[in-house]
């Protein structure tokens, strides 16, 4: 049975964790959006691990792990990754990069600093949002393209060319070289080369061949380029419709999606958020929940649950199973809030408003449930749970009507209990 794996908020919600306890039942795994601006924490044999790039089916031996087109490749990020797996692991995961999945180049991390992406949007300076213009302006340098350096060089010139004619008077700029450019990327992406090929073919026979196929994406539904809080998003489709494109699969046969929550409520980087709350309620949530983001390090933005938000992240993915991480972090709060409503302009709305700036003008409306004192973090079995928390979770499965079926209360992978 293929599984995917969603995040439901603004990313950060635990997906990591999920995907690599997953992963190993799964035979092929697969990374389906975005680059290195994701960071998933594992921990791994009692090892914590941060991953960029790399699915999390690396981490079993027999699978194959797949970065297919609809991601965007910083190759010295990749290199670095799956070195430091494989000291890890003492072998080296197998992985396939999909020819057409583009490549992230060192000016595209250039230009996001000269127009001031990082400042305005709070993006992760990794070079995103470039990469995936040019794939759309059609000047992009795919993986591929690697395989003939001739076709890569040619590339990479006109690319080269016309950031010159844009930006005359920055030294940077001036000074780009093609050839240069090249030689280093072939140098960091050398070993991983053999790597490089047809993931549609590849998925299409796992397809075939009824093999499990866990689908693992990055970021979370309300950073989707189309269905996220515009413009305040990443560049790439997160969603389980942006799968399929990426894939190159139509209608894929993934049987569970499931859609991965916090019990409450993050967000780096710029952008509305209706539930965010602020002095010592942020910064224990924070603290607790070690809400610093991993691969900026950034603290980030903590609030309530919303529950306009993960109604609308849950229907647009048409999730079938959800899981709720960070469970533990709640423990001793009191009360706690969470969000099934707005008001907005003196009205009501239960409807996630697509508009980043119509999101800005709308308030929670708070409705409060009891919390509970006892630390949960140790609890491995859902019958120990204090009442309140499974009346927590059955709220949440009320007001969205979708199963939760797995519970976190920590990272380590034994901190994860399913329920039937
Ligand atoms: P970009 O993806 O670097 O272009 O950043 C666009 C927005 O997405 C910024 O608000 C980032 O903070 C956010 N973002 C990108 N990747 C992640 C992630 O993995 N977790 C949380 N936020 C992210």
């Amino acid at each position: 049975m293929s599984t995917a794996v969603l995040g439901l908020q603004w990313g950060d919600e635990g997906k990591g964790k999920i995907t690599h306890l997953l992963a190993k039942d799964a035979r092929v795994i697969v990374r389906f959006n975005g680059g290195a601006n994701a960071g998933h924490t594992v921990i791994d044999r009692g090892v914590k691990f941060g991953t960029h790039l790399i699915p999390a089916g690396a981490f079993y031996p027999d699978t194959l792990s797949i970065l297919s087109s609809g991601m965007v490749i910083d190759f010295a990020v990749l290199c670095d990754e799956w070195q430091s797996l494989s000291k890890h692991l003492g072998w080296s995961p197998q992985l396939l990069i999909a020819e057409n999945a583009h490549v992230v180049l060192p000016y595209h991390r250039l230009q996001e600093d000269l127009e001031g992406s990082g400042k305005h949007f709070g993006t992760t300076r990794r070079g995103i949002a470039p990469c995936y213009r040019d794939k759309a302006a059609k000047r992009g340098l795919r993986a591929g393209d690697l395989l003939y350096p001739d076709i890569a060089l040619s590339r990479l010139q006109a690319s080269v060319d016309l950031l010159k004619q844009a930006w005359p008077s920055d030294s940077d700029v001036q000074q780009l070289d093609a050839k240069d450019l090249l030689d280093d990327l072939m140098k960091q992406a050398g070993p991983l080369l053999p790597f490089v090929g047809d993931a549609t073919s590849a998925m299409m026979d796992a397809f075939e061949n009824e093999e499990d196929i866990l689908f693992e994406g990055a970021q979370g539904t309300l950073l989707d380029v189309d269905h996220g809080s515009y413009p305040f998003v990443t560049s790439s489709s997160t969603t389980f419709a942006g799968l399929s494109n990426s894939i190159g699969i139509p209608s894929p046969d993934v049987a569970d999606r499931l859609g991965v929550f916090k019990a409450y409520m993050t967000r780096v980087g710029a952008g509305p958020f209706p539930t965010r709350v602020d002095g010592e309620v942020e910064e224990r949530l924070r603290s607790v929940g070690g809400e610093f983001g991993v691969t900026t390090g950034r603290p980030r933005d903590c609030g309530w649950l919303d529950l306009v938000a993960l109604k609308y992240a849950v229907r647009l993915n048409g999730c079938t199973s959800l899981a709720i991480t960070k469970l533990d972090v709640l423990s001793g709060f009191g009360d706690i809030k969470v969000c099934p409503a707005y008001r907005l302009e003196g009205e009501a709305i239960s409807q996630f408003p697509l508009s980043a700036e119509i999101l800005e003008r709308c308030e929670p409306e708070y409705a409060s449930i009891s919390g509970w004192d006892d630390d949960i973090s140790q609890v491995r079995d859902l019958s120990d749970m204090p009442a309140a928390v499974m009346e927590y979770i059955a709220f949440i499965e009320r007001e969205v009507g979708v199963p939760i079926t797995l519970v976190s209360v920590g990272p380590e992978p034994e901190a994860t209990m399913w329920r039937a």
